[in-house]
Order: C-alpha cells, then structure tokens, then sequence
C-alpha cells in the first residue's frame, strides 16, 4: 500500500494539575531530559512532513526546549486530549495523509518501538491504531475493548470504566496513528463529558468503529514503555526504569560501575571505555568523560563538564562546567567550577575554585603539571602557569596570576620562588 504521509503532533498542554506543580508537567525531567524533549525527540527518529506541539497559552517555556523545526498550536484552555488535537487543526488543513500523536508524558516509550508502530499502521488497511501495553495494574489508564475480530471498538476512560471494563489489563498508551481527514470528521462528533468538562481523543475510536472504520492495536512487550507520569510518584518511577537503562548501556560500552544501584547518570553524559565509576555518585547535564577515568566513590559531576583520558576525580569532589585535561587528579574535598585545567596537574585536598563574586562566574587557569596545595583557594578570575606550585592553605587572589614554575604561598599568596624545580615536565 502506498505510503500517505505523515504528521506529528505532540500534545503538551494538559495542566498536569496531578503533579502539583508551579511549572508545565511536561518540563519535569527524567534522567536529565525533560519530558517534552524526549517525545520531541523521538519525532526527530521518524521520516515526518511536520512536527506540531499544543501548548497551552503560557507555553513559551517549552518552545525553548525544543529542537528546531516544531510549530506551535495553541490550545487556549485545557478542554481535553481531543480539543488538543483540534487545536492543532489549522495546521492541517487539506491534509490527506495521516497523523502521529504522542502525548509529552510518556517518556518511556523507545524510538525503535515508536517506528515498529508507525510501519505496522502503514501497512494495515485500518483507519487507526492504537499503541497499546498490559499491566497488572491499570488504574487510572483509558482501557482497550476489542471486539470480535480483535479490532478496537472503543477505549473507556477509568471514570467511566464498568468493573468488567476495570479487570481490562490492556491499557491506552496516548500515542495513536489515525488517517487524518476520518480522524477529523470524528472530532466534530466527539461530545463534552460535562463532569470533566473536557472532549476526550479516546472517544474518536467508537465513534470511528461505528462507522466501520476499524482501528487496529500495537502491543508493546515491555508495558514500562508507555506508562504516563500524572503525578510526582510516577516521575520517580520512570526515573529509576529510565536510569537502569542509561546504566545498561554505558556497561554495554564497556564503562565500569562498581554497584550500579547507587549509581546517577543522566542520559546526556557520554563515558568512554574502561573507565571506573566507583559508588555513590551522581553525575548530571551535558558530561563527557574520556577513556580509563576514575569517578568516586562520592562525587559530582555537574553539566558542561569534559574529562580527558585518565583523569581521577575522588570522594568529596564537585565539578562543575569545567575542562580538565588528561591525567589530572583531584582527589579529594575540592570544587573546581568553570575551571580550565590542563593535563597531570594535581589538584590537592580541599581546593577550591571560587568562581562566583556574586555577580558572575569566573574561569580559573590552571596549566599543565601545576601542583596544587592542599586548601588552596583560587579567587577567579586567575591563572596558574605551568609546572607552578602553591604552597597549602595559599589564597591565590583575582587576577594575581602565578607565572610558569612559580612557587606561591600565604595570604594573599605571594611568590617565593620564580623558576621552581619542584616540578619537572612528564
Ligand atoms: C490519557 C488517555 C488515556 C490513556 C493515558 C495514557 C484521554 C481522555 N485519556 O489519559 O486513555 O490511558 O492518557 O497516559 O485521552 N493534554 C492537552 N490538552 C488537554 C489535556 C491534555 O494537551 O486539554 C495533553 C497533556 O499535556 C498530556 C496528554 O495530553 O501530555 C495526556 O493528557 P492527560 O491529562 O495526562 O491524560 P490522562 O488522564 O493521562
Ligand atoms: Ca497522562
């Protein structure tokens, strides 16, 4: 069958009222992403005429999460799932192929399983289909009633579930494909439920079915994929299914992670081979780390950071935005923050990097082979030369740079030596 075409359209402008919360629900993040970039992504894995979002009027917050290449409807008041989709309708006009819609809060679902969906809809001769999974338990989700032949004749929404439509364990992901102009005549039939004071999307699929346009379904195998966060406690769950496989696929990258139970990172940090992550730490944001590094026990590792090959960073440590070259070691109680820090420094016990004059962030030098004492403080913005040397417990003060081999000590630190031999070049 020929392919018709296909349009996205995201809906993200629920009130999410569940999440008790002063910011859009779709802007929560799991493992890093919010949720609304996830389903934004996954658009981006699919060959697409168009990417629409439905925003709420106060939706401007979202625009910038997105990638390029999405428009926007606007949906004035949270009138339901199908009202949304109907905001979006001025962007379909004349449209005769079909549509992908997604809900912002399912952020579970894989991009492989998202494809599978949209190629089997293509090749059935059916009017819509409906991603659908099995829980055990199903409360709060739309459940699905097939007929006879296994088609879909309607999704009953748990309020209006009878208790033989409760015991359903099939359940509704949000994420149909529908042949737009039938989808469209639905729509205007669909009716408001007048104790949610809401249209309701789920109610298109008995409408469509009555008029012989059957709608098929697409079970997934792993349920985990299309559960919906409502509330904070659903955030947490899809946390830890979302964490666990971020944590697979590093160890499949051949990344080490001592016990991946207390073990927190983000999607967006990139780590390479034979590289150790010991207990207890957390790394967070856009990271890189390189090959053969040490991370841990009891770190941090905060966005805009990037570790070379090699680098050691111990218990205690936070980094934050921050380059550091190969073979550095900070190995204990210290905050590098907006450091720049070339390769085989030593970085001793309890340095600080104090970047914030309480105005701005400040960027902190530091050169090859330099030799840090422990409890020094660097008051940014400042640089330390190559193959210098602090003395412990130095205050090495804004803008007093120390020259290449220097010795400083004191406070404020002051030079005690100009050319030291302390430290010879690797
Ligand atoms: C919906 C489905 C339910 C399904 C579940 C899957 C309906 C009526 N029910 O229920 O069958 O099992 O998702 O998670 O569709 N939204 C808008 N505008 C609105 C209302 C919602 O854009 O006026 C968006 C939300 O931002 C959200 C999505 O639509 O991304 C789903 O809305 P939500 O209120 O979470 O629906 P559920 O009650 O979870
Ligand atoms: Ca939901």
């Amino acid at each position: 069958m020929e392919k018709k075409g296909m349009i996205a359209i995201i809906l993200a402008a629920g009130e999410g009222k569940r999440m008790k919360s002063s910011i859009p629900k779709v802007l929560h993040q799991v493992c890093g992403k919010s949720l609304i970039r996830r389903s934004a992504e996954l658009c981006g894995g699919l060959p697409l005429e168009k990417k629409i979002v439905v925003v709420s009027p106060q939706g401007e917050a979202l625009e910038k999460e997105l990638p390029a290449g999405f428009e926007f409807a606007v949906q004035e008041k949270p009138l339901g799932t199908a009202h949304a989709v109907l905001a979006a309708r001025s962007f379909l006009k004349k449209w005769q192929g079909d549509v992908l819609i997604l809900c912002a809060d399912a952020p579970l679902l894989r991009l492989e399983t998202l494809k599978k969906f949209v190629e089997k809809h293509e090749q059935d001769q059916y009017y819509g289909a409906i991603l659908t999974g099995r829980l055990p338990n199903p409360t709060g989700y739309g459940r699905i009633v097939r007929g006879g032949n296994d088609e879909v004749i309607s999704v009953v929404e748990e309020a209006h579930a009878t208790v033989y439509e409760k015991a359903i364990e099939e359940i509704n992901s949000g994420t149909y494909c529908f042949d737009w102009p039938a989808l469209q005549d639905a729509l205007n039939e669909i009716q408001i439920h007048p104790e949610k004071n809401e249209l309701y999307l789920t109610d298109a699929i008995q409408i469509l079915a009555l008029q012989n346009k059957p709608i098929s379904a697409y079970c997934v195998d792993d349920a985990h994929e299309i559960m919906g966060i409502n509330s904070r406690a659903q955030l947490a769950q899809a946390e830890k299914v979302l964490r666990q496989r971020v944590l697979e696929n590093l160890m499949y990258q051949g990344v080490t992670l001592i016990d991946p139970a207390s073990t927190f990172i983000d999607e967006t940090v990139e780590i390479g081979q034979d590289s150790v992550i010991h207990p207890f730490t957390v790394i967070e944001g856009e990271v890189k780390i390189g090959r053969s590094c040490e991370i841990g026990p009891f770190t941090h590792i905060r966005g805009g950071t990037n570790l070379s090959d090699r680098v050691e960073i111990g218990n205690f440590v936070e980094v934050k935005a921050s380059q550091i070259g190969e073979g550095t070691k900070a190995k204990h109680l210290t905050y590098l923050g907006n450091a720049q820090v070339g390769p085989h420094v030593n970085v001793g016990a309890g340095t600080i990097t104090a970047n914030y004059d309480g105005e701005a962030k400040h960027t902190t030098q530091i050169d090859e082979g330099a030799f840090v004492g422990s409890g020094t403080i660097f008051v940014a913005p400042v640089q330390m030369g190559k193959r210098a040397v602090t003395g412990a417990g130095a205050v090495v003060t804004r803008g007093k740079n120390i020259p290449d081999g220097a010795v400083v000590v004191g406070v404020p630190a002051k030079i005690l030596q100009q050319n030291s031999e302390v430290r010879k070049q690797k």
